[in-house]
């Protein structure tokens, strides 16, 4: 059943739990999502990360009603958002052409004008009713730098405050102990800081990079106000994986690939949505 990312939020927030979204890349991985949502009996948010290379597969318009049409085939909640974009225009077309929660990436910008970004976007996506994600602190690539695991990169608490306030957002990104991608070392999620982060601002919190964070630190994470999480590369990871073992033999027709892959897909969703502590 399509549902608002907000009201999926406020189910999190409700629950003291975590809504789980996964980064998707084509009808396999949506369809499969919703599936596994369905089998688990629990909520799930579908991302689109706004690469060119992604939009090649799926343009903006095309990702948002697919994933409408099968997230209206199952009886679970299922959001749509439109994740990582720091490009003004192209969060407009994605508005334009169906998402109705989008981030507004603007941690790389000085604080000012992070601000003022994402204030800019949320004025927009006001008046077409859409959620809009901000970002404070700046997750990173974890196979780029160990800077994830430093607490000067942290989000500041007085500075939650003040850009929760300030822009709107719906809800936050932040930063305490993880990153995108494979880690080249165990992540260490500084709960504490969390808890420092929770108590800023009633706004629901978001962990980026969940891919490679054992389940107990997910959560303790999750009991101590991270209401989203973000997952890409794991399921990015074992989608590759299928295609590579089924494509190997050059024979296979790819109307028999669906019947395939689906099935792990949809599995591997269920399995993780047991994180998930949402009783609907
Ligand atoms: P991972 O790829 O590390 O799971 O992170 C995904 C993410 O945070 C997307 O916004």
């Amino acid at each position: 059943m399509y549902t608002k990312v907000r009201d999926l939020l406020a189910l999190g927030k409700e629950n003291n739990a975590c809504i789980l979204a996964f980064d998707c890349a084509d009808v396999n991985m949506i369809r499969s999502v919703c599936m596994g949502a369905e089998k688990a009996k629990k909520p799930v948010i579908i991302m689109l990360h706004p690469s060119p290379t992604y939009k090649n597969i799926l343009p903006f318009g095309v990702f948002a009603q697919t994933t409408k049409y099968f997230a209206d085939s199952v009886s679970v909640p299922v959001g749509l958002h439109l994740d990582h974009c720091g490009d003004f225009d192209e969060i407009l077309t994605a508005i334009h052409e169906g998402f109705d929660s989008v981030m507004a990436d603007g941690s790389l910008l000085p604080l000012d004008e992070n601000i003022a970004f994402t204030r800019k976007v949320v004025e927009v996506a006001r008046n077409f009713g859409v959620d809009v994600e901000g970002e404070l602190g700046h997750v990173g690539v974890a196979m780029e730098s160990d800077d994830f695991s430093k607490k000067e990169f942290f989000t500041k608490p007085d500075e939650v405050t003040r850009f929760t306030e300030e822009t709107g957002v719906t809800s936050l990104a932040v930063s305490f102990g993880s990153a995108h991608g494979l880690y080249k070392f165990p992540p260490k999620l500084d709960i504490d800081h969390l808890i420092e982060l929770r108590n800023a601002t009633e706004t629901p919190l978001v962990l980026h990079g969940g891919t490679g964070i054992d389940d107990d630190q997910l959560k303790a994470a999750f009991a101590n106000g991270i209401n989203k999480i973000n997952i890409g590369t794991e399921f990015y990871m074992l989608n590759t994986r299928l295609n590579k073992e089924f494509y190997a033999d050059e024979t296979q027709a790819p109307y028999t690939f669906p019947a395939y892959i689906q099935p792990v897909l949809t599995d591997y969703i269920a399995k993780r949505l047991e994180l998930c502590t949402v009783e609907l």
